[in-house]
């Protein structure tokens, strides 16, 4: 099982708006890939032209052997998706939802129940339920088992975990492993850095183009920049005070304390605090974290 995606040089416009721009992506079979990008990136737009609900206006998608354009009907019948904004029946229950899905897709809740009944069964209890009526985690459990209810060897999920507490966030990564792990290819994007973590690999997505992809390791790994963590003190007032120093490319809090993108030493960082007040601060050499690379790349000079 599993089927890998192939897209080269695709683009899409809206009017005057770039929503993808010349992007080229693989997706190995089996293999787990996170988009995360800030709003307006382009990731539902890049998702919807590989469930070929978006047409392209250039460029080239495969999955598997099936080209995007010509074998769209192929591809409608071994891909799951689900979409970013809730898109189940609000009106219908649980067990009526996946009786839809199964139904479009010419089959039966029956036939396939082995594949879904690992999410399904936190569901169970609640299936005379609204759909409408189910907490945010329940609703996209179900979601899940509505894409998944054909048995797809490609998933696409649209920011699947957006406004769902934490418990039930963990719970659905793990299914997501479980399902990359018996070898199906996922694509999700997120907003979620944590989330970032669990893929086997990343795609940084901003004004439609891809601006940096690779492992988590791999990131991280090609962070060339000096960084440093700065505490104590004020960290609102510290950060407008690093933002002024000419040698500092970015500043962003994180919690307590600050990240700072200097290249510097750290005499002349705590000189310069000095200078401005701040005699007692902390500066550390710190090692950046995907979050990091995230604002470096996608954040860029707006963080400074
Ligand atoms: N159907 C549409 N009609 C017009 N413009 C669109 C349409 N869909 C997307 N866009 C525009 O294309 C750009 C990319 O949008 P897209 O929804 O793909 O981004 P996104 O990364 O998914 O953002 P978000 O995080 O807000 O979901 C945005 O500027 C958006 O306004
Ligand atoms: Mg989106």
């Amino acid at each position: 099982m599993g089927l890998g995606v192939n897209i080269v040089n695709i683009s899409k416009k809206y009017g005057s708006t770039v929503a993808v721009d010349n992007v080229s992506l693989n997706v190995a079979a089996g293999e787990l890939l996170g988009i995360i990008g800030p709003d307006g990136a382009g990731k539902s737009t890049l998702l919807r032209m590989i469930a070929t609900l978006v047409l392209p206006d250039s460029g080239e998608i495969k999955v598997g052997d099936y080209d995007g354009i010509a074998d769209y009907h192929s591809i409608r019948r071994i891909l799951g998706y689900m979409p970013g904004r809730f898109s189940l029946y609000q009106d219908l229950t649980v067990e009526e939802n996946l009786d839809f899905f199964a139904s479009v897709f010419g089959t039966t809740v029956t036939a396939n129940y082995h594949y879904i009944k690992d999410i399904y069964c936190a569901l169970e209890p609640f299936k005379r339920r609204r759909a409408g009526k189910l907490s945010g985690g329940m609703k996209q459990k179900l979601a899940l088992c509505c894409s998944l209810i054909h048995h797809p060897e490609v998933l696409l999920l649209d920011e699947p975990t957006t406004g769902v507490d934490p418990v039930s966030r963990y719970e659905f990564w793990e299914i997501l492993k479980r399902l990359s792990g018996a070898g199906m290819t996922i694509i999700v994007s997120t907003p979620y850095m944590d989330e970032a973590y669990k893929c086997h690999r990343i795609a940084m997505m901003l004004n439609g183009r891809i601006v940096k992809s690779g492992t988590p390791d791999e990131i991280i790994q090609e962070f060339d920049k000096r960084l440093w963590k700065v505490t104590g003190g004020d960290v609102y007032d510290l950060l407008l005070v690093l933002r002024s120093c000419p040698e500092v490319e970015l500043c962003n809090s994180f919690g307590n304390s600050l990240h700072v993108v200097a290249d510097t030493t750290k005499e002349k960082l705590c000189s310069f605090l000095a200078g401005n007040g701040y005699e007692d601060v902390l500066v550390e050499p710190l090692s950046p974290t995907v979050e990091d690379c995230f604002i470096e790349y996608v954040v860029g000079k707006d963080g400074k």
